[in-house]
């Protein structure tokens, strides 16, 4: 069995991060979401992955390189524009071959691992099996209706669900979905629905099996999942302290302190984690927070929030939260007067003033 990670697209919903870098890397709990996919495929035993690449080629290249890290072997496929999920499935035919494979969106998170869920899909007879996940708003998704047991139909965001079961994104297919794939037609937003080929599937007298996920799971395309992930995964950290505290800092619950960082006259809430070489000096970092490495937080407050690399915050009066701050972003008090707000703001930032 092989597995195909999707790392291409577009990423519009999580801009302005995504003018400058691929959504897969944006870190969650300071590893990019794309490693968690990479580590649950290696974790269920599959040792081939194929990853679907399009702009953001090079650094998806350099972050992952050649697989040796997870003991994998790695193939880029790079697909012409991001055409759909589908598409991104044809663009790799040559490369997965007659294999069953596993296919794995990179900006999906599932906690419990697909370890038994790949296990079912290579004892068992179906064609396809998918995910599922009971949700309150279904029409945000797409939506699977079940007669007696079997995916019956599959809707793409439907206005009147008829269940509340979501497509999580993570799909196991057979060398059918290839034909199933080349008989379906652009959507009116011009891609070719993975949810289209699964019907098609059906339609073709093919099987596709659901299977219900219990644990948790999460689509980061955005910024609210974004930080709902990141909160998840940091809540299952354990303690580790490898950088400097000094002592008239405080850590309260789970804190990760990464090497070379150091954290003065500051006080950690956790579950957080400072990264490499980051300084927390007179400040206040509160639950539920990732700073990246070398980034600078003096005299500021901040908590429930994802601080990427290089950034620095310094002299803010009140707390920041629920915030997404970019690399080399620089947060600081206006320095001359007259006292004034002063912004340099790239194409669709967004700030919150009080
Ligand atoms: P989506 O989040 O559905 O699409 P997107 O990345 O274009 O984002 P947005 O809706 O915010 O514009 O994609 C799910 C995953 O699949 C994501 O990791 C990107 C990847 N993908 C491809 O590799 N090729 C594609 O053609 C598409 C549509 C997505």
């Amino acid at each position: 069995m092989k597995g195909l990670i999707l790392s291409g697209g577009k990423g519009t919903r999580l801009r302005p991060l995504t003018y400058t870098r691929a959504k897969q890397l944006v870190p969650v709990a300071n590893k990019p979401v794309l490693f968690y996919g990479i580590e649950a495929i290696a974790e269920a035993g599959i040792r081939d992955i194929g990853i679907i690449v399009g702009d953001t080629k090079n650094e998806i290249m350099e972050a992952v390189g050649d697989g040796s890290r997870w003991g994998l072997t790695v193939t880029y496929i790079e697909q012409e524009a991001p055409l759909g999920l589908a598409h991104a499935v044809l663009t790799a035919e040559s490369y997965i071959q007659d294999e069953p494979f596993v296919m794995y969106l990179g900006d999906n998170l599932i906690l419990d691992g697909i370890r038994s869920l790949v296990n079912d899909f290579q004892n068992g007879h179906a064609n396809s099996q998918i995910l599922l996940a009971h949700v309150p708003n279904p029409q945000q998704f797409g939506v699977a209706e079940l007669v007696e047991g079997r995916v019956h139909r599959l809707v793409e965001k439907p206005a009147a669900p008829k269940s509340d079961l979501a497509l999580v994104g993570v799909y196991m297919f057979d060398k059918t979905i290839f034909d199933a794939a080349k008989r379906i037609k652009p959507s009116a937003r011009n891609e070719l629905e993975i949810t289209d080929a699964i019907q098609e599937l059906i339609n073709m007298g093919f099987v596709v099996d659901p299977h219900i996920v219990k644990g948790w799971w999460k689509d980061t395309g955005k910024l609210d999942d974004m930080l709902e992930a990141n909160r998840m995964v940091l809540d299952n950290l354990e303690n580790r302290i490898e950088g400097y505290v000094d002592p008239n800092s405080q850590l309260h619950h789970k804190v990760v302190v990464e090497k070379g960082a150091q954290i003065i006259r500051s006080t950690i809430r956790g579950p957080s984690i400072i990264g490499a070489k980051t300084q927390v000096i007179d400040s206040y970092i509160g639950p539920f927070t990732s700073i990246q490495h070398n980034c600078l937080i003096r005299r500021s407050e901040i908590e429930h929030s994802i601080v990427l690399e290089k950034a620095s915050i310094e002299d803010i009066d009140s707390r920041i939260e629920d915030s997404l701050i970019g690399r080399f972003v620089e947060v600081m008090k206006s320095p001359v007067k007259p006292r004034a707000y002063r912004f340099v703001l790239g194409d669709r930032s967004v700030v919150g003033i009080i």
